[in-house]
């Protein structure tokens, strides 16, 4: 038992910031400090701070005025959002198509001294949920909205529409059954606005939540039907509406009555912004609770505004919940009367009872492929601005540096981004590939460096590119090249001093090394690793000769520490092998982009190279074991079946053979170079200065398993 309890604690406390615990609830305290976490006494809910939720807005605390004892820890501390027109938190993980409760709860305690609280707006991603006015300074608001998820991921957004700061105290996320409120659908969702969800318990046990209700709804006393008398059972209510509505029991356990044969109380949306259109959704429950004597009838009927609801006569069920629900609109005050009939001797019962409005789910959003990209772009470039909530919709908070379509009644996508002096660092991002419909890039002025990607050729309705005054480098892609010269792209990547292939040789990019540095310092270094390096090999060479000779086969264990690709992997990250850079001594070398963006060369073992796996694996054997600053790293390997390949680091600014040529080496290494080009394309460092300090008769032999990648360019 200890231990079930540990565990369950354990669990409770595993709370990845971000996403839902294990139930499937998110609970933020809005404002409490970064990463904090603490269990509700009286829930034991654990409530985490706002980090990874959202990225904007200032942590307060209430005025101390308003700080009682007895206030839930969750409202004496807010987040405000003094900037920008709109603020949003993203609660994620969520399932698409799914049905939850999401509530927003708010206590403003004068925290910024004005005492006036502010009046604004709230938005689920693009539609909106409801205005939030609460002039009591000093009471605990809270605003429910039940709905089906359109996306993955919830944006739950305040906005500022002039009349002081928006603040929030609490944002709650609770998974619902797909079956529970079957009036919420893709279309239509169903907003509490106030309180208005009650039971009709005594006084003293005014709120009722989690864990009572597993659903965490809060249901509060009612105490507005006149000269009535609370009812209650102790015996066990039987949960007959878990499909519908699932009440609790302790809900139903309480009732309220009168002494007359009827019960008469009127409601009103007390919503300033309610208008004569607003429609609102009524549940009324009953439950016999008492023992009715054999002689003794309840029954009674149930009017709304003058229309009766039931069809017959009613009598509530022992013990059993039963409901009648409806869709009332256009009064200002909606009067409710429960009237006993003819027949009956009892009194009519209410046990509880729900008031939501109607809120239909039109608004279309950005496509949600080309959003998830955006938010992975911004993830990516850690991009700040106005980058909040849906990034086309509404029109008015589109994402800066956006252009998107608004086709009527479909989502909306983007066209255009100009995300120029960005402040953009690092590679081109893969994100920019799901972006399916974008005609128009504008990168420019940014620090983008690495290789251009060939994706962005495969970017079907690109017309315009712009990656100019940027540090990209390597070759352009020829699929860009290719519709830059065909006129279906226009395109400008000036100033990129590293870039080459349109007209400048890529040959001729080398980085220019001080030749009096290199003599004085770098020189004698590399040879002495050279040569440590050589020794290393030699030794290697001969230990794994004798070892494979006592073993009799190879294994590939060394090469544990690299990763191993799938073929399927490799095809994806070469993009189906589309841009070969070079050929290898066993085959094409083609570039690709790992997930992270890294460009990679990737050695392929062609079907005619002599080469057999037992050479593969010697050479990717050695090179796990090679870290210098010459050599290329390998990344991983396949060993795919008979696909055979390694994958390198790729070296965008030249191969060594370039650093052998360009460098003004105090070795001949002209004639070493020339030789090996033609002992077959090796382009290492080590190999001039073995050659040149008289081992070449082990060369011969040593070249035979040590395949030194050759790859990177050839030209
Ligand atoms: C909050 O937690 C995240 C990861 O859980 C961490 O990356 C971040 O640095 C933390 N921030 C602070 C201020 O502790
Ligand atoms: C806010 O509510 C108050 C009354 O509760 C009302 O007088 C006021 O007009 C409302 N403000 C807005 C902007 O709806
Ligand atoms: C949802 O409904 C199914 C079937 O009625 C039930 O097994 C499951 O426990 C329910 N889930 C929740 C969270 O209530
Ligand atoms: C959602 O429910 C409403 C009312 O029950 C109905 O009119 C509407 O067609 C439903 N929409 C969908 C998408 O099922
Ligand atoms: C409530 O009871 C008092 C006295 O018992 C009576 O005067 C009053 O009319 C009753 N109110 C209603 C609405 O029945
Ligand atoms: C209702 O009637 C019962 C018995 O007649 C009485 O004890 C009780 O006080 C009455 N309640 C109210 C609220 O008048
Ligand atoms: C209900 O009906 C009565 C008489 O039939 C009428 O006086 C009253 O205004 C009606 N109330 C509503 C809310 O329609
Ligand atoms: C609502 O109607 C009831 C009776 O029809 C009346 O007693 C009450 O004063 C009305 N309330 C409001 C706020 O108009
Ligand atoms: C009322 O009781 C009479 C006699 O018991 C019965 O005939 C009649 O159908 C009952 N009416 C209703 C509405 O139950
Ligand atoms: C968005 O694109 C349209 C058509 O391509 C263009 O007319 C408009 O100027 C663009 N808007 C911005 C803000 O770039
Ligand atoms: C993109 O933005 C930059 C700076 O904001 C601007 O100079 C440039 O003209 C924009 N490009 C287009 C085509 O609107
Ligand atoms: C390629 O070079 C030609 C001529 O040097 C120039 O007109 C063209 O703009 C260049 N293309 C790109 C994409 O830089």
């Amino acid at each position: 038992m200890k231990l079930c309890v540990a565990v369950l604690l354990f669990y409770m406390f595993q709370v990845i910031h971000g996403q839902p615990d294990y139930q499937g609830f998110i609970s933020i305290d809005c404002g409490i400090p970064l990463n904090s976490t603490y269990q509700d006494s009286i829930t034991n809910i654990v409530y985490v701070s706002d980090y990874g939720f959202i990225t904007t807005g200032e942590n307060r605390i209430i005025s101390s005025d308003y700080m009682e004892p007895s206030l839930a820890k969750r409202y004496s501390n807010l987040r405000f959002f003094p900037h920008g027109p709109r603020n949003c938190y993203t609660l994620r993980s969520l399932v698409m198509g799914n049905k939850y409760l999401v509530r927003a709860s708010f206590y403003y305690g004068n925290y910024d001294g004005l005492g006036k609280p502010p009046v604004f707006d709230l938005y689920l991603g693009t539609n909106y949920w409801h205005e939030v006015n609460y002039s009591d300074a000093g009471a605990f608001n809270w605003m429910d909205i039940i709905l089906v998820v359109p996306t993955d991921y919830l944006q739950v957004c305040l906005v500022n529409k002039g009349m002081g700061n928006p603040f929030i105290s609490g944002l709650d996320l609770r998974p619902l059954n797909t079956t529970l409120y079957p009036e919420v659908n893709a279309s239509q969702s169903l907003v509490l606005v106030n309180s208005n969800r009650f039971h009709m318990g005594p006084t003293d046990n005014s709120i009722i939540r989690y864990p009572s209700d597993p659903l965490d709804r809060i249901w509060t006393t009612y105490n507005a039907i006149p000269n009535c008398t609370k009812i209650s059972a102790t015996s066990p209510m039987h949960n007959n509406l878990r499909d519908v509505y699932d009440v609790p029991p302790s809900v139903m356990q309480n009732a309220a009555t009168v002494n007359s044969s009827r019960i008469d109380f009127s409601w009103n949306p007390s919503d300033p912004s309610a208008n004569i259109n607003s429609k609102y959704f009524f549940i009324f429950y009953f439950a016999e609770l008492q023992h009715v004597p054999s002689k003794a009838v309840r029954q009674f009927d149930i009017i709304v505004n003058n229309k009766t609801w039931n069809s017959r006569p009613y009598t509530p069920t022992f013990l059993f919940a039963n409901y009648f629900s409806g869709v009332v609109q256009g009064m200002e005050n909606y009067s409710v009367s429960l009237v006993a009939t003819k027949n009956a001797t009892l009194p009519p019962i209410l046990n509880a009872m729900e008031m939501y409005l109607v809120k239909p789910i039109t608004a279309v959003a950005t496509d949600p492929e080309d959003a998830r990209a955006m938010m992975a772009i911004q993830d990516n470039f850690g991009v700040v601005k106005n980058w909040m909530g849906d990034p086309c919709t509404p029109k008015t908070f589109i994402w800066r540096g956006l252009n998107c379509s608004y086709p009527p009644a479909n989502p909306s996508e983007i066209m255009g981004l100009n995300l120029s002096s960005f402040g953009l660092v690092g590679a081109i991002s893969t994100n920019f590939r799901d972006l399916k419909a974008l005609q128009y890039l504008d990168l420019s002025h940014n620090k983008l460096s690495g290789p251009i990607p060939n994706f962005i050729g495969e970017l079907s309705s690109l017309m315009f590119l712009d990656l100019s005054s940027n540090d990209l480098s390597g070759p352009i892609p020829y699929s860009l090249l290719q519709r830059s010269q065909n006129g279906s792209l226009s395109l400008r990547v000036g100033g990129n001093p590293n870039l080459c292939g349109n007209g400048t040789s890529c040959r001729t990019v080398r980085k220019k090394i001080n030749g009096t540095l290199l003599a004085a310092i770098v020189v004698p270094i590399v040879i002495a690793i050279t040569l440590f390096v050589i020794l290393f090999l030699l030794r290697q060479a001969l230990k794994g000769k004798a070892k494979r000779k006592a073993t009799g086969h190879e294994d590939g264990s060394a090469l544990l520490g690299s990763r191993e690709f799938s073929y399927k992997e490799l095809k994806h990250i070469t993009n189906n092998f589309s841009q070969e850079i070079g050929k290898g001594g066993f085959g094409p070398v083609f570039l690709g982009y790992l997930e992270n963006g890294n460009p990679v060369a990737v050695k392929v073992r062609s079907e005619s190279s002599s080469q057999g796996g037992k050479e593969f694996l010697a050479e990717a054997q050695h090179l796990t074991r090679i870290h210098h600053k010459n050599l290329v790293s390998l990344v991983g390997y396949c060993k795919d079946r008979n696909h055979l390949a390694l994958v390198y680091e790729y070296m965008p600014e030249g191969s060594l053979q370039d650093h052998l040529r360009g460098s003004s080496w105090p070795f001949k290494c002209g004639f070493l170079y020339w030789l090996i080009k033609v002992l077959g394309a090796l382009n290492q460092l080590y190999m001039c200065c073995f050659l040149k300090i008289g081992l070449q008769k082990h060369y011969i032999s040593f070249k035979r398993e040590l395949h030194i990648p050759s790859i990177i360019r050839d030209y």
